[in-house]
């Protein structure tokens, strides 16, 4: 199964394991993260489940929709690596994917 890494808001790092076909935000909630809210549940309409996507996995994760873009743009934490985490889906190609939750807007 493919592996995720996640650095938490406190800036602790863990390794869990994530299905492939979950989305990290899947991921994340099933694997406790409760501090990432996501709140629509998946739907691309709160920005609650912002991530920064590792630099070295930048070119293997899924482009992101016009969508998610503007999604962003509404967050005071944007930066480059930013990405919604329920538009991320896992597989084998990005085991070893590191994410760091976002500070909550
Ligand atoms: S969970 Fe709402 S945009 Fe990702």
């Amino acid at each position: 199964m493919p592996k995720l890494v996640v650095v938490n808001r406190a800036g602790e790092e863990k390794t869990v394991e994530a299905a492939a076909g979950l989305s990290v935000m899947e991921a994340l909630r099933e694997n406790g993260f409760d501090e990432l809210l996501a709140l629509c549940g998946g739907c691309c309409s709160c920005a609650t489940c912002h991530v920064y996507v590792d630099p070295a996995f930048a070119d293997k994760v899924s482009p992101m929709s016009e969508d998610e873009n503007d999604l962003l743009d509404s967050s005071d934490y944007r930066n480059a690596t930013s990405r919604l985490s329920c538009q991320l889906h896992m597989s084998d190609a990005l085991d070893g994917l590191k994410v760091t939750i976002a500070a909550e807007d």
